[in-house]
């Protein structure tokens, strides 16, 4: 017999105690191929067999095989260990602290005019009016025919008005809205229009785009009353309980009578905006009847709100997108 049993017993012992000392899953690979590769002892035993008597060769296959296996089991057994090693050591590489203070990006706020606006518009809705939508870019006769502004005013002069082309104009008030909400419906009605509005102005109070909130209310029994005691809870919601308000007479084309207000801020009258009862041409000329119908209506910059409240002296300073500015008037 070319290989006894003591020596298979002694070359499986031998390679047991290597793989179990193998330290690296690279260092298994090769010991693998060393003990059980062509050019390995056991291998070597293998090919022995065939030249064995018969007789012997079962019982010494048998004896191979379980050395094989067992072997191929300790070289599976080492690569479990070494990867879960390898596994857990490399978990503690990448530990990741998870009470140390994460990472805080700069966080973007809303423009001062923005948030100005939408306390304006929520307080027209606990109201019961509705959001009115109209175009920055309207035709002439929306902006001013269809509010009676006769035709040589002096508001269509180019010192006010963009002109854009032909008859279109980028509006130089909210009361486009007026025009555009009104045709067509029967009262009763509220709505409010909030947006941008543009004149040919420039000075530290004046850019020639701004914001203005329009607010108008048409039914079978709307007066003056009306109008001054919703300006009254408007003023009161902006400015405190103890706001006082000024109504000056004066001249709209589009309502009649008109008013200029004033609120008192800390020691001087500031102007607030225009009012006064829908004209009754303009009714006419949203197809209402004046006989059965009357409404108020009024409009007001909120820019100069949006200044009163943050503190802004100019109001360049809200329109020129300075992040160091606009970051802290959150
Ligand atoms: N549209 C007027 C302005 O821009 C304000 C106003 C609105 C006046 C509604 C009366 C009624 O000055």
């Amino acid at each position: 017999m070319p290989f006894t049993a003591a020596e298979v017993e002694k070359l499986v012992e031998d390679a047991e105690s290597k793989i179990g000392s193998c330290s690296s899953l690279q260092g298994l690979t090769e010991l693998r191929s060393q003990l059980m590769g062509k050019k390995s002892e056991l291998s070597g035993f293998l090919r022995e067999l065939g030249s064995l008597p018969k007789e012997q060769r079962e019982l010494s296959g048998q004896l191979l095989n379980a050395a094989k296996k067992t072997l191929e089991d300790a070289v599976s057994v080492r690569r479990d260990a070494l990867q879960e090693l390898s596994r857990s050591q490399s978990l503690q590489r990448h530990r990741t602290d998870v009470t140390l203070p994460g990472v805080k990006f700069p966080s973007g706020s809303l423009h001062p005019v923005t948030l100005v606006e939408r306390d304006m518009v929520n307080f027209f809705q606990s109201l019961g009016y509705s959001i009115e939508d109209g175009p920055e870019v309207d035709t002439d006769y929306n902006n001013f025919g269809a509010l009676n502004f006769p035709d040589d005013h002096p508001a269509r002069d180019t010192q006010d008005t963009f002109f854009v082309s032909g008859d279109q104009v980028l509006r130089t008030h909210t009361s486009n809205v007026q025009v555009r909400a009104m045709r067509g419906k029967t009262p009763p009605f509220r709505f409010v229009a909030p947006g941008r509005v543009y004149r040919h102005d420039l000075d530290p109070t004046h850019y020639p785009m701004f914001h203005q909130i329009e607010a108008f209310c048409v039914g079978s029994d709307v007066t003056f009353a009306d109008l001054k005691g919703t300006l009254y809870a408007f003023a009161r919601h902006l400015f405190g309980a103890d706001v006082k308000l000024r109504f000056r007479a004066h001249f709209f084309p589009f309502t009649e009578p008109s008013a200029e207000m004033d609120f008192w801020w800390q020691d001087r009258w500031l102007e607030w905006g225009g009012c006064g009862m829908i004209h009754p041409t303009v009714l006419r000329n949203c197809e209402i009847d004046p006989q059965k119908y009357q409404g108020f209506a009024f409009g007001m910059g909120i820019d100069r709100t949006a200044m009163l409240k943050f503190g802004i002296p100019n109001i360049h300073r809200l329109f020129e997108g300075d992040i160091r500015i606009l970051g802290q008037l959150k």
